[in-house]
């Protein structure tokens, strides 16, 4: 009772923790990068913060005791994670400190922030010496200003990255996937002037075609008071508006727009100016919304024919980064006939969200919040909420995305509804706009063959997801094409996980687990079954590659992939993918239902 009251105290006081607000569309403005090797020190007894090897320091004479050197240090590419770098930190787990040095030459005026795309899990950043500040959470970007710490010529950046598991953490101790540490992704130094425009929310006001609502926040001493312009010059419109005391200015506006779908992911070319700022974004706008158990985009009903998948790189394996990552994976899934993509189990890299918004794939984005976590815990809820905001706060003017989820697979009990009932309020307050959804695995017997899905969860969602294994982890693959399933909801339906493992070229008669066949015919009685769910929405099955997994260690068949890939991690095509595909091309070519 005390910890679910803490918990109650906490929800309603704490402030959500943010590095500092973040930038918005980094891609867009005056960018050095970081990337590259820098110098790394392993330190597996986390000996480097209380020797300050932030400082970097070298010996001042021959009689002075320094005892590391990052120069004469090995190096690691950023962005990318390291266990697929070095066969030695292949399963390490632990801070590894990285060091690189740059010159910059500063520029009156201006401003410089240090942008990192993400760094797992949790990351302490210094420049020259001193601290700039943490972050924690593996997938969500972080920045920190660098203004005044920063030299003009000479400089050096250090990082300790810390992938360390912690059953507080999010995620917590057990997962399904890599635990892949570093560096993960970009790291760029960002120029702005005094002030500058650092966030804007530009999209449809929520219901409606033609109303265009927004907000532009401004950043600097001179923030308030000032006029702001918006030009979407292909829809004609040119929006000014002036901010208020905290630099924020808010604008409504007619439109008459080609709205974004699959069919049309027509993105418009959008110019915000402030002062001494301009920014150009390519931005679409649609509707999302649901009515009963319909999901309906831009007021239409729509099914969602979709496919899971991890940020694991295809080809070379480890954590994806690169645009040519997001270019192969979306491509398979846009090859099975798909429009819409569940981005598993936390948020994926900002390559991926863009070229789902340029190739008109809708996009369900979660945070880590997965398994059994400490779900009493303030600071674990502090970090759930942190991670939630800055997941919403990178891809909020993202057309492609449709639905937020907040969480994968938890166990039915008080302390998660208080929890999540938390994140989902948290979520309509920031995003009004959006669905907001969870992965939910708690379906229980309702009879022979029949499985009734009546999670308390479902009141505080739009839209339920159900992950359910059978004719894998649960019954037999023969009695998978009549199971039934009863939704004690009238909210759309996604099922969002079903799935069996066969690494590709493994062949035997059906009934034999662990070859293509067996997950072939899974897959036909799976969609057989599923197909009959009135309230069915969408579907995303477990999974399009195969992934990397520690709980994986079947040797010859696993060897710690997780096999439930309809392609291998070469992109070798099983063939339960062309099931998947044929069963879509059909549903794509079927009459919309009617509304
Ligand atoms: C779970 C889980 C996935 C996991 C999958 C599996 O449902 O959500 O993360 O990989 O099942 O067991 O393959």
């Amino acid at each position: 009772m005390r910890s679910l009251l803490a918990l109650l105290f906490l929800a309603l006081t704490a402030p959500i923790a943010l590095s500092a607000p973040l930038i918005q569309n980094v891609a867009a403005r005056k960018t050095t990068s970081l990337n590259g090797p820098w110098h790394i020190i392993i330190d597996p007894l986390e000996t480097g913060l209380g020797a300050k090897w932030y400082l970097n320091r070298k010996p001042k004479d021959k009689s002075d005791l320094v005892e590391y050197d990052f120069d004469a240090s090995e190096t690691l590419n950023v962005p990318g994670d390291w266990n697929t770098q070095k066969e030695k930190l292949f399963f390490y787990e632990g801070p590894i400190w990285y060091e690189r040095a740059f010159t910059y030459s500063k520029h009156d005026h201006t401003r410089v922030f240090a942008y990192f795309g993400a760094v797992n899990y949790r990351a302490r950043v210094y420049l020259n010496g001193e601290p700039l500040g943490e972050h924690e959470g593996g997938f969500t970007p972080f920045d920190f200003e660098i203004t005044q710490q920063l030299h003009d010529g000479e400089n050096f950046i250090v990082v300790e990255a810390n992938n360390q598991r912690r059953q507080d953490a999010i995620p917590a101790l057990r997962t399904d996937w890599w635990n892949y540490g570093g560096i993960t992704r970009d790291v760029t130094l960002i120029e702005t002037p005094e002030t500058f425009i650092r966030d804007y929310w530009i999209q449809l006001a929520k219901g409606s075609r033609n109303q265009i609502d927004g907000w532009v926040q401004l950043d600097g001493e001179h923030s308030a008071q000032q006029p702001v312009s918006i030009d979407i010059p292909d829809a004609g419109i040119k929006t000014a508006a002036t901010t208020d005391a905290e630099g924020r200015a808010t604008f409504h506006v007619s439109a008459k727009l080609q709205l974004w779908s699959p069919k049309n992911p027509k993105l418009y070319d959008v110019r915000i100016s402030s002062g001494a700022d301009t920014l150009r974004d390519a931005i679409g706008f649609r509707t999302i919304e649901t009515r009963g158990s319909q999901i309906l985009l831009n007021g239409e009903p729509i099914f969602l024919r979709g496919i899971a998948l991890h940020e694991e790189a295809p080809m070379r394996g480890g954590r994806a980064y690169t645009e040519q990552d997001a270019e192969t994976l979306l491509h398979w899934a846009r090859e099975l006939d798909c429009n819409f993509v569940r981005l598993a189990h936390y948020p994926h890299n900002e390559y991926e969200i863009r070229l789902a918004d340029r190739m008109g794939l809708l996009v369900w984005s979660e945070i880590p919040v997965y398994w059994d976590i400490d779900w009493t815990n303030p600071q674990t809820l502090a970090n759930a909420r942190s991670q939630l905001q800055e997941m919403i706060a990178r891809d909020h003017n993202r057309a492609a995305i449709i639905l937020w989820s907040l969480s994968n697979e938890t166990p039915v009990k008080p302390e998660r509804l208080t929890f999540l009932r938390e994140l989902s309020e948290d979520t309509r307050r920031t995003d009004p706009t959006r669905l907001v959804t969870s992965a939910l695995n708690s379906a229980e017997s309702d009879g022979p063959d029949r499985h009734i899905l009546k999670d308390p969860l479902g009141e505080y969602l739009d839209v339920l997801g159900l992950n359910q294994y059978y004719g894998w982890y649960q019954g037999r693959l023969e009695d998978t094409d009549r199971q039934q399933w009863t939704i004690a909801y009238d909210k759309p339906l996604i099922i969002s996980e079903f799935g069996a493992g066969a690494p590709f070229g493994r062949h035997g008669e059906e009934a034999a687990r662990w070859t293509e066949e067996y997950q072939a015919s899974l897959f036909t009685r799976q969609l057989a079954a599923v197909s009959k769910i009135p309230q069915l929405a969408g579907i995303t099955p477990w999974v399009l590659m195969d992934f990397r997994s520690a709980r994986r260690p079947l040797p010859g068949i696993q060897d710690f992939f997780n096999r439930k890939g309809l392609l291998s991690p070469t992109g070798q095509k099983k063939q339960a993918f062309f099931v998947l595909q044929k069963y879509y091309q059909e549903k794509e070519s079927q009459p919309p239902s009617k509304p």
